[in-house]
């Protein structure tokens, strides 16, 4: 087994990527056992198809880091990395290029939403960035990558790259990776629109928890955060409908470990002014420990640059055969 998965380093850590997909990375990491990996990165050349100075990138990257090891990440038990320090990740990409086919880039919803209706004036880099995924995950044999609902259909497109290219070659060189999506908290909506999924580029911060809200913050995002004027139900089953409601009973579900029907049968006839505050509470028990952790350790440019680059090192050593294996198979190199 060897789980990998990625972030873009871009704005801060909120609580749809850490219940999407962080905090099954954590957990993940923690079961493993023997010689077994974890590898997770910060998709600093995904992040590149939005535009971005200098000096705001550097800073987001050591951020991201510092935001990884404070939701747990042990950079002595997982390599932690990130992707421009490793070359083999720009390089294989080109190589898989030659496989993905521009038919299957078409279809991904992803391109589609954030090139929205201005496609010509999308950056190559966004077009052809699920193919740079595809390399990220083909590189280590993955064959668990944890993340949330949203990157499926990029996971699917690894698969078909990865089987395209070993059948055209006829070799075995790289594994088929299995999503590896939870159930409850795959799509964690945004507090304003619960049509929306929670989501970095919401122009509104009233719309996301980020894990680095201060307190009197999060309770006001969970107090302002758009419900109805129905109690709640019973049982889950009764949320059918109430996109709001169902979005806020699955978040305190997946941060207290209880099924959306035991949170029902807790709360069921009451209103929103008796869930909210139990729900603010939990909140601010669950994130400010780890936005402690995460002030406490993002200053120190140089122990996370340190720990970046030994990540790097570790990971370009794990990578190599395979890009060396596909070099070979193409017949570019011997
Ligand atoms: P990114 O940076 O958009 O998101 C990081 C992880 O958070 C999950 N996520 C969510 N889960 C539930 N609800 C939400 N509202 C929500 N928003 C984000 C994402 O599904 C993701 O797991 N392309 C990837 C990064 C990447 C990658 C990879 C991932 C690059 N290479 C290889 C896995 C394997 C991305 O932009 O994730």
């Amino acid at each position: 087994m060897r789980v990998l998965s990625g972030i873009q380093p871009t704005g801060n850590l909120h609580l749809g990527n850490y219940l999407g997909a962080i905090r099954n990375w954590v957990r993940m990491q923690d079961d493993m056992s023997g010689d077994s990996r974890c590898f997770f990165f910060l998709a600093d050349l995904h992040s590149i198809s939005v535009h971005e100075g200098r000096e705001q990138r550097l800073a987001n990257v050591r951020d991201m880091t510092a935001a990884l090891i404070a939701c747990g990440i042990d950079p002595d038990r997982s390599v932690l990395f990130n992707q421009a320090r490793v070359p083999a990740h720009a390089e294989l990409c080109w190589l898989l290029n030659g496989t993905a086919r521009i038919g299957w880039l078409n279809r991904m919803t992803q391109f589609k939403d954030k090139a929205g209706k201005n496609r010509e004036s999308a950056s190559v880099g966004l077009y052809v960035y699920p193919v740079l995924q595809a390399a990220d995950v083909l590189l280590y044999q993955a064959t668990h990558v944890p993340v949330g609902e949203d990157q499926k259909q990029h996971l699917e497109l690894t698969r078909d790259v990865a089987l395209k290219f070993n059948t055209d070659f006829g070799v075995d060189l790289f594994t088929l990776p299995e999503p590896y999506i939870p159930k409850e908290s795959a799509r964690i909506m945004s507090l304003r629109d619960g049509s929306a999924k929670m989501s970095k580029s919401d122009p509104s911060d009233m719309s996301r928890i980020n894990l680095s809200d201060d307190d009197d913050m999060l309770a006001q995002k969970i107090r302002k955060a758009k419900t109805d004027p129905e109690p709640l139900p019973g049982e889950a089953a009764g949320l059918e409908g109430r996109p709001e409601a169902q979005n806020l009973i699955g978040i305190y579900a997946t941060l207290a470990d209880m099924t959306p029907d035991a949170v029902c049968a807790q709360f069921g006839g009451q209103g929103f002014g008796a869930f909210k505050p139990a729900m603010a509470d939990l909140v601010v028990a669950k994130i400010g420990p780890i936005r402690d952790r995460y002030v406490a350790l993002r200053d120190d440019h140089a122990a996370l640059d340190a720990i970046l680059e030994k990540g790097a090192a570790k990971a370009a050593e794990a990578a190599a055969p395979t890009l060396r294996g596909a070099y070979d198979a193409m017949g570019l190199m011997r």
